[in-house]
């Protein structure tokens, strides 16, 4: 019998996937002098289907100018970059692989150097601390949203959503983690507002939670998956101060709110340190879809799926090194190691 990991998994809204590997989403900043997709990014994400992958995750996608922080990534907000993700869709499509597109608006993490003259805006006014490595340049000071200009994001955001319904996506990931701008808002080390947005844990999920009912208007949030890092390692371990009652109360809302699809990510490994060990204490309070991962061994991911912490695995470098990761280790293989030269180049 073939073990869970390797056997079909339903999704509602979505479909049948042909097992439960799933392609993290990974920025690779190839999109072209419009921030439109290309036959490149399609053969790229068509190669991984095709060598059977169950789920696609697409690099984050801008859902606005104000949003972008990075090098040559793809926006999705008007027709003509819809357009330019058809075709990747029905490539992926073609080999029985289902696609979601990861929207993404980076918050302080933006830099005025990509936003096209909109303003950078956050849940504050402090500046992120650092230097953005795409241009070098230290994190510019945002400017706090005022509560009347929530909608605006929401709207983007619906947009966003909306188009990736037209160009075919299965369904699209919301990327509310990793100090992106929803994190921004969760995140009591980051969220110094007096409104109603801050202060509080009730406050602080206000925003993510409006921006889901708002996308009910246009998508079913069968559809939606949503990403958020509570534990992660990006420079170190990085860690929501109240993780757990966060957890309890966001995650309670999400169910309320009928979200079904939960990625936690640690960023940038070690799982077992971080989302691993918060699956473990939050699988009671989630019982639908929990994905999560990052390079376990197949073992791990076996033990991961049997255990019923996870329904789906997800594997990011593994699957630039190794595009038939899948096969890979069905067949008990070795695989490629990521080196940081692939990053270069869309093989
Ligand atoms: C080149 C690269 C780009 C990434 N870009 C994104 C991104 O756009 N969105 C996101 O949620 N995570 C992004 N990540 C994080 C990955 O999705 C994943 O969580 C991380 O690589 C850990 O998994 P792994 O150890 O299996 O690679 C990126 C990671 C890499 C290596």
């Amino acid at each position: 019998m073939k073990s869970k990991l390797f056997s079909k998994f339903n999704i509602n809204g979505i479909g049948e996937l042909k097992n439960r590997f799933v392609m993290s989403a990974m920025t690779r900043g190839f999109a072209d002098k419009e921030h439109c997709s290309t036959n490149e990014i399609s053969n790229y994400y068509a190669k991984r289907a095709k060598n059977g992958v169950g789920l696609i995750l697409t690099e984050g996608i801008i859902v606005h100018p104000s949003g972008d922080g990075y090098n040559n990534v793809p926006h999705l907000c008007n027709e003509k970059q819809m357009q330019s993700w058809k075709k990747v869709c029905d490539n992926v499509h073609s080999y029985n692989t289902k696609i979601y597109a990861q929207l993404w608006h980076c918050g302080r993490i933006s830099h005025e150097d990509y936003t096209k003259g909109h303003d950078v805006v956050s849940s504050t006014n402090n500046a992120a601390g650092g230097i953005n490595r795409q241009n070098q340049k230290p994190y510019g000071k945002p400017r706090a949203l005022a509560k009347n200009e929530m909608n605006k994001i929401y709207d983007m955001f619906q947009y966003s959503a909306e188009l990736s319904i037209k160009a075919g996506f299965d369904g699209i990931q919301i990327h509310m983690g990793h100090g992106y701008l929803i994190d921004q808002f969760l995140d009591a080390n980051v969220n110094n507002r007096q409104d109603e947005y801050g202060g509080s844990i009730d406050n602080r999920i206000r925003f993510s939670l409006e921006l889901l009912e708002s996308l009910k208007n246009k998508i079913n949030l069968d559809r939606v998956s949503v990403r958020i890092s509570p534990s992660r390692i990006m420079n170190g371990l990085y860690e929501w101060p109240d993780k757990y009652s966060m957890l309890t109360k966001l995650l309670k809302e999400f169910d309320l709110i009928g979200l079904r699809q939960l990625d936690i990510s640690c960023a940038n490994s070690n799982y077992y340190e971080t989302s691993g060990k918060i699956i473990r204490e939050i699988r009671h309070l989630w019982p639908h879809i929990l994905i999560g991962g990052a390079s376990l061994t197949k073992k791990e991911a076996l033990e991961e799926v049997n255990k019923g912490y996870l329904d789906m695995v997800t594997w990011g470098r593994a699957f630039i090194a190794n595009p038939n990761l899948v096969d890979l280790m069905l067949k008990d293989l070795p695989l490629k190691k990521f080196d940081n030269s692939m990053r270069g180049s869309l093989i």
